[in-house]
């Protein structure tokens, strides 16, 4: 039996007969069609993505690569309804992002999303733990405390809980945005370069948790990342190349 593990589809062999069994996986979460983003610039339109048709299957793990202002980041926005397009359409588990107005997307967010920005992102005022708990908090989980102890423990920062993000190393600034965003268990988790502040152990670890997070709750994990090593531990891999899927 070999596990076509990118389609999240099984084929087996009976009687030299190639049988394909679509795994409880093989459902689409993420679905783009055409899709395209363009800005306003001095001198005109600026077409930043163009014609992305993408398919990314529930429990995937995918990366995003390509070089230093090709997409990447426009990408994974829209991809998690944190921007809208300006052609094509995507649906996040089958809903058309593009038909829903700001707080439908907010919605469809809360519920699916965990995002991991490329700046982190993180509420200045607040301390570690009061970010990670955040999440939780709008949703009126009692257990948020010792839910966000725990995980900023797992990534190591249980001894910086109280500090304010301008008291935190980049790397520990990347740790606190992860522990937000995995907070709420999210059915898809975007990071967007989640090891490019970290030294390689750290990073490891990083990638360890990502990884357990995929396995163990099924999260599809899409990545934006120059890292190697986390790339090959995806799934697939997509590249970008000035705006275009290659
Ligand atoms: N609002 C905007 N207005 C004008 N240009 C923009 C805007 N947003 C992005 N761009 C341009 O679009 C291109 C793609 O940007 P994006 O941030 O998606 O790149 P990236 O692949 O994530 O790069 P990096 O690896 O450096 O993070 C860049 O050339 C950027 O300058
Ligand atoms: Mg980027």
């Amino acid at each position: 039996m070999d596990l076509a593990k990118s389609v999240g589809v099984i084929n087996v062999n009976i009687n030299s007969k190639k049988i394909l069994i679509m795994s409880k996986t093989s459902r689409p979460i993420i679905e783009t069609k055409s899709l395209g983003k363009k800005v306003s610039v001095a001198d005109g339109d600026l077409s930043i993505l163009s014609s992305v048709d993408l398919t990314i299957n529930k429990g995937e793990s995918i990366a995003i690569v390509g070089a230093s202002g090709s997409g990447k980041s426009t990408l994974l926005g829209l991809l998690a309804g944190l921007d809208s397009p300006s052609e094509g359409i995507i649906k996040l588990d089958g809903e058309d992002l593009t038909a829903l107005d700001e707080d439908g997307r907010a919605d469809i967010r809360n519920k699916l999303v965990g995002f991991v920005f490329q700046s982190f992102q993180l509420m200045q005022r607040l301390s570690a733990l009061e970010n990670v708990m955040l999440p939780l908090e709008l949703r009126g989980d009692q257990q948020a405390k010792k839910t966000a102890t725990d995980l900023l423990s797992r990534v190591g920062l249980g001894h910086r809980l109280g500090h304010t993000p301008m008291k935190l190393s980049g790397g520990e600034q990347q740790r606190v945005a992860l522990a937000r965003a995995f907070v709420t268990q999210p059915a898809i988790l975007f990071a967007d370069e989640p090891t490019g502040n970290l030294d390689s152990k750290t990073g490891e670890q990083i990638i360890e948790l990502l990884f357990e997070l995929n396995q163990e709750k099924n999260t599809t994990l899409v990545l934006v990342t120059h890292d190697k090593v986390l790339a090959s531990r995806c799934q697939r891999s997509v590249q970008i190349e000035a705006g275009q899927l290659v």
